[in-house]
Order: structure tokens, then C-alpha cells, then sequence
């Protein structure tokens, strides 16, 4: 099939890619020059792991990137894969996404014959048949439900596997209003979804698409925290939190997966997608009381990190060592990183902070230009007072002799992965 998508970021250029690897024409359409010749020249313009390899494999042949919008004409299908960033509020932003459907309603106005938009951005319930439908019909003078549809099809990839998560996926949820719009999904995916193995295939409404998502990664947040609330409680017992959240893993209902306890969620996913479906609850009358509390349970993680460095040491003047910058490991992203309030904190308390990660300092300079920044965990361990641990990143497990060079060795681990040793006092968070 002839598939078109819109939007060359993390999203845009991974399934852009992957849909290519499973047989499809794709064509990928973009405002960024620099992005569109690094497609068309086989260089992923992001690093994910697989990316580059795809992008190489089928740039100028089943892969194509343009920033012209009438490509699309030539195709079946288009994928919405712009950003919708947060608003202060935690409402969404749909200006891009509004933009994106402009451009495509005026660019369909000279379509011949059927086509179907389809939302892959995380959008709230009703935006793709309240916002992007609508913005279709005015530009394009086309009829909904008649020479065009909408669809909704919900992304789960993880920063650092998005590629294998896109080819390997637990589900696949294809949400469409009418039965031409659900074969047209379902012919675009039988590919993908016969060469992962018959992964589940949810056909489902618009809305209820746009809800997943968010149920989603509302559920993982929440589990997370619920997790992160467990593990204070069994601290103040001075139980092995580690010890009991395996174990309650092992509950099949459960599941071990997203109980890892510590200083908590960040990334450009959970909190945005958890304050936007909180904000869209509100305005539809609704409270939601679990949701929120999973964010607090969020936001005090890091608080607590430092109450646990002030019963050891005096953060005021204290010179502290941050050990991970990334909000996880793997990648150089900042977005919401647990490190960002906890810095924020230690500077307000007054303390001389040096962080260090083996990837992301340039993009926390941004945040914070003037704190000092080490070249390896032993440079920032070096005559430290403190040492707080926010990314569980391995090499941090592997930290031995590095803390005798500390000047008073407190090492607060916000992951439970540094290896307890003779000459720290070591506090784990949770
Ligand atoms: C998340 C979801 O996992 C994806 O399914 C989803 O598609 C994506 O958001 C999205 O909406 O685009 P991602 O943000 O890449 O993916 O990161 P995760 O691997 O889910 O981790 C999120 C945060 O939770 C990280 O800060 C991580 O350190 C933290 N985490 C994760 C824990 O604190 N404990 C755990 O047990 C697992």
C-alpha cells in the first residue's frame, strides 16, 4: 500500500520506517529541510536503536521523505505524527496538529477518489472527530464518511526501542468510524501484524483509540507510583521494598513489569499524556482522584531524596554529586527528567551541585547552565560531599573505589542500583 505520514520526529520517522521494512510505499512528509535530505540521503535523523539500519535500507526505494504536501495525493492513507506538547495547565497543544490538518484538508481538495487521515499523535478523547475532522472537511470541501474518513491508531513505543516495539508489538488498536476506514487499517497492518505473529488486533471507535492511549500510560504512571508509595511505606519499617515488590510481581494479575521503585517517572511521555487526560477530565466534570494522587506520589520522590541527604549532611554549601541526568537510561533526553526538581531543590537548599551522565550533560546544560558538569562519575564523585543517584544507568552499578575519592562519602541511590560497600553510608530512596 501507498502510505504517507506526516511529521519526522521520534514518531514519524520510526513508523515511517518500519512500515517501509514491512512492504509498504511510505513517503514522509515534513517541514524540516535538514530532516527530509537526511531521510532521502538513508541517515535516521534521530538515534534509535534499528532506526538507522531501516532508514538505510529502503531510503530511495520504498522510503522517501519531501516537504511538499501534494505527495500525499498519491497515497491511501495518511498518519498524523505530529508533537502535541503540554500547555502550562497540562491541557494538550493542537496548534501543530491543527496546523498539520489544514495542510492536508487544502492539499485533499485535489484528491481523486477515497482517502483516510489517520491520527498517530496522542491526542485526547474526541480531537480526532472534533478538531481534526472537521479542520479536513473546511479545507478539503470533501464529505466525511464518504470521500474520506478518520481513523485513530494509537502508538506504545518506548524511547531507546521504539523500532522493536513497532515490529513487535503486544497489540495493535485500530479505532475508525465507518467499515471502509476499519479494511483500509486492517489491510495497512495485516503485514506488520503477520510477521510479529498475530499480536492482538483491537478494532475499536475513534475515541476509545485516543482513550487507550492514555489508559495506557495513566496505568504504568499510576503503577509506578503505587509502587513508589509501597516502597516509602516499607522504608519507614525498614523493609526490603525490593524484596516485596518481586514478590508481589510474581502475582500474575500483577506483573512484575513497572513496579522498579525509586525517584520516578519523567520523559516526554507519562507526565504530559497524565496531566492532559487529568485536564480533559476535569473539563468534562470529572475528578480523577487516582491520577492525580500518582502524580503527587511523583513529584515528592524527589523531595524525599533530599530529606533523606539532610539527615546525613547539611546540603547548604555541601558540594553534591547528580548521577544521571537522562529521564532513563539508554538515551540523552532530559524532557521531565526526575533530575531537573531534584537540582532544582538542591539549589535551593543552597548546595553546590555537579552533575554527571554519560549522555545527556549537553542537553541538561540547557536547564541548567551554570552548575558544574563532571566528564565520568568518578570526576563528580571526586571531593563530593553527597552523591544522588537519579538514572539507573549500569555503569553507576559498577561504581567501586570511585567513592573513596569523596570528601564525605553519602550516597543517596533515587534507583537502588548502586552496590552497597564498606566507606559509604549508603541510603537507598525506597
Ligand atoms: C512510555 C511508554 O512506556 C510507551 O509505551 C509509550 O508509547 C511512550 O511512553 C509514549 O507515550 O510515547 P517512554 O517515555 O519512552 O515510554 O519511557 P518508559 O520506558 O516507559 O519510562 C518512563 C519513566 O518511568 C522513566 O523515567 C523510567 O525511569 C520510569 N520507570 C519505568 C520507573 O521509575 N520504574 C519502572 O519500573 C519503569
Amino acid at each position: 500500500m501507498k502510505l504517507s505520514i506526516i511529521g519526522s520526529g521520534y514518531v514519524g520517522t520510526t513508523i515511517a520506517a518500519c512500515f517501509a521494512e514491512v512492504g509498504h510505499d511510505v513517503v514522509n512528509v515534513d517541514i524540516d529541510e535538514d530532516i527530509v535530505a537526511s531521510v532521502n540521503d538513508g541517515d535516521a535523523p534521530i538515534h534509535e536503536p534499528g532506526l538507522d539500519e531501516l532508514v538505510e535500507k529502503h531510503a530511495g526505494d520504498r522510503l522517501r521523505a519531501t516537504t511538499d504536501y501534494d505527495a500525499i495525493l498519491d497515497t491511501d492513507a495518511t498518519f498524523l505524527a505530529l508533537p502535541t506538547p503540554s500547555e502550562d495547565d497540562g491541557h494538550i497543544d493542537l496548534s501543530i496538529m491543527e496546523a498539520g490538518a489544514r495542510s492536508v484538508g487544502r492539499t485533499l481538495a485535489d484528491k481523486d477518489g477515497y482517502h483516510l487521515v489517520v491520527t498517530k499523535s496522542t491526542v485526547v478523547p474526541t480531537t480526532t472527530e472534533e478538531v481534526i475532522a472537521p479542520l479536513l472537511e473546511d479545507e478539503s470541501g470533501l464529505e466525511l464518511g464518504t470521500d474520506f474518513d478518520i481513523g485513530m491508531n494509537p502508538e506504545f513505543l518506548r524511547e531507546g526501542s521504539a523500532v522493536s516495539d513497532f515490529l513487535g508489538p503486544d497489540k495493535v488498536v485500530l479505532g475508525s468510524q465507518t467499515d471502509r476506514a476499519a479494511a483500509l487499517l486492517r489491510d495497512v497492518f495485516d503485514p506488520l501484524v503477520e510477521r510479529a505473529g498475530g499480536p492482538p488486533v483491537v478494532e475499536t471507535g475513534v475515541r476509545e483509540a485516543e482513550m487507550i492511549k492514555y489508559a495506557n500510560n495513566a496505568f504504568l504512571a499510576s503503577k509506578i507510583s503505587l509502587a513508589n508509595d509501597l516502597a516509602n511505606i516499607c522504608k519507614e519499617y525498614g523493609i526490603d521494598s525490593e524484596e516485596v515488590l518481586d514478590a508481589v510481581g510474581l502475582d500474575s494479575r500483577i506483573g512484575s513489569a513497572f513496579l522498579g521503585a525509586g525517584v520516578g517517572w519523567g520523559g516526554s511521555c507519562f507526565p504530559k499524556d497524565v496531566a492532559a487526560i487529568v485536564a480533559a477530565a476535569r473539563d468534562a466534570g470529572y475528578e480523577a482522584t487516582m491520577l492525580e494522587a500518582a502524580v503527587e506520589v511523583n513529584d515528592r520522590q524527589p523531595v524525599r531524596m533530599l530529606d533523606i541527604l539532610r539527615e546525613h549532611t547539611d546540603p547548604s554549601g555541601a558540594r553534591v554529586a547528580v548521577l544521571g541526568l537522562a529521564f532513563k537510561p539508554g538515551t540523552d533526553d532530559v524532557r521531565n527528567s526526575r533530575a531537573i526538581p531534584l537540582i532544582d531543590a538542591l539549589l535551593d537548599a543552597g548546595a553546590d551541585v555537579v552533575g554527571y551522565d554519560p549522555v545527556a550533560t549537553e542537553n541538561m546544560r540547557e536547564h541548567f547552565p551554570d552548575i558544574d558538569y563532571a566528564d565520568s562519575a568518578a570526576d563528580a564523585l571526586a571531593g563530593a560531599d553527597a552523591a544522588l543517584v537519579v538514572t539507573d544507568w549500569d555503569e553507576f552499578a559498577a561504581l567501586d573505589d570511585e567513592f573513596d575519592a569523596m570528601t564525605d562519602a553519602v550516597v543517596v541511590d533515587g534507583r537502588s542500583i548502586v552496590s552497597r560497600r564498606d566507606g559509604i553510608v549508603y541510603e537507598s530512596l525506597v
